[in-house]
């Protein structure tokens, strides 16, 4: 992001935890923590990948910055303005900045309404001002933006396909003019086929637009092609960001570096040039679920690290710069051994 460019969105340590089931009726109520310190900026027109296993926060996330959850500590801005301290029109204002699609096309679309009711849906309640015959015409402009014929405005979601299904989804998310979009997984429910066309719609909404996309995904194949810089998130923590390109040709963090390896794709463009001790979709440790319920000392990604030395136990790294040039400048890392990793790719 260069210096002039405005902040968007600005997220500040961000933690989020979610109570767990009582062990017995008079112990205290245990907690989950979903979410831990994380912070993000994203400028106008940028796009940012959220990547990491299922279970690590990626969508407390996305319900954090989307003010769907309030956060249990924490600061998210968009202009500069707190959404969680704004309320009525100033809240209604910001919230139509900031539109979400979620993974399920399906699930996310009330199968008894009409598309031009669902998509018409959010001016309802963010754009008071709007007359239900402006509703409509809304809803067939947001329709043609996703290249939807405006005869879909009397239909039913079960008359679409999958991928249809989601684009009226995103017109839903595109009907309030929003400048960001948070994409939460926007093409995992869908065939492969599929995914390539609406990657292509987000890509084309992001030039034309000028939309900004805070894009999840545990797919890295997906999230190379749609962002400019990506986030690597475990146990509800970021480990390491930086220019998509730079993180994806160089992981600097032994997580970023475990999920590469199991994508076919960059496992085979690596194979003979790297002795990197590539643990293949290590799997979530029983004791240490992807999404940490402990703060205990050292790195919660030590139980499945294969890099891990005696420090690692006893001390906790901090999201730190890698360098302050390119080819790494913009990156960081939380990770004490991030310069030995890099040194074997
Ligand atoms: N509503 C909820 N109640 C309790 N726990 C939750 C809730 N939502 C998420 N979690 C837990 O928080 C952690 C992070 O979940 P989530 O943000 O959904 O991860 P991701 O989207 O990366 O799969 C997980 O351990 C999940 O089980
Ligand atoms: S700090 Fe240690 S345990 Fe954590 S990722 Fe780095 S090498 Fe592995
Ligand atoms: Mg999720």
């Amino acid at each position: 992001m260069s210096q002039d460019t405005p902040v968007l969105l600005d997220a500040r340590a961000l933690t989020h935890r979610y109570p767990l089931p009582r062990p017995h009726p008079l112990a205290r109520r245990p907690a989950r923590v979903a979410l831990h310190d994380v912070s993000l900026t994203l400028a106008s027109g940028e796009s940012l990948g959220v990547v990491g296993e299922s279970g690590c926060g990626k969508s407390t996330l996305a319900r954090l910055v989307t003010a769907l959850e309030r956060p249990d500590a924490g600061v998210v801005r968009i202009a500069g303005q707190d959404i969680n301290a704004a309320s009525g029109p100033a809240l209604r204002g910001l919230r139509r900045r900031i539109q979400m699609v979620f993974q399920d096309p399906m699930g996310s679309l009330d199968p008894r309404w009409t598309v031009a009711r669902i998509v018409a849906e959010p001016l309802a309640g963010l754009a008071p001002e709007v007359r239900p015959t402006g509703r409509r015409a809304q809803a067939a402009a947001a329709l043609a933006a996703v290249g939807l014929d405006a005869a879909a405005l009397d239909q039913y979601p079960h008359q679409f396909s999958g991928g249809q299904r989601q684009r009226i989804a995103i017109a839903r998310a595109l009907v309030t003019g929003p400048d960001l979009m948070v994409a939460d997984e926007p093409v995992s429910a869908l065939d492969v086929s599929v995914q390539a066309q609406v990657l292509n719609l987000i890509l084309d909404l992001r030039q034309r637009h000028g939309l900004a996309v805070l894009f999840i995904s545990h797919d890295l194949d997906v999230v190379r092609h749609v962002t400019d810089r990506v986030m690597v998130m475990t146990h509800g923590r970021i480990v390491e960001d930086g220019p998509t390109h730079a993180v994806l040709a160089r992981p600097a963090h032994p997580h970023t570096a475990a999920l590469l390896a199991a994508v076919p794709r960059f496992s085979a463009a690596w194979e003979g040039r790297t002795r990197h001790p590539h643990h293949p979709a290590a799997p979530p440790s029983p004791t240490r679920p992807a999404a940490a319920g402990d703060d205990g000392p050292g790195c919660v990604y030590r139980p499945r690290c294969p890099w891990a030395v005696d420090r690692c136990a006893v001390a906790s790294p901090s999201l730190d710069r890698l360098a302050a040039t390119p080819p790494d400048g913009g990156r960081r890392v939380a990770c004490h051994r991030a310069v030995d990793v890099l040194a074997t790719v």
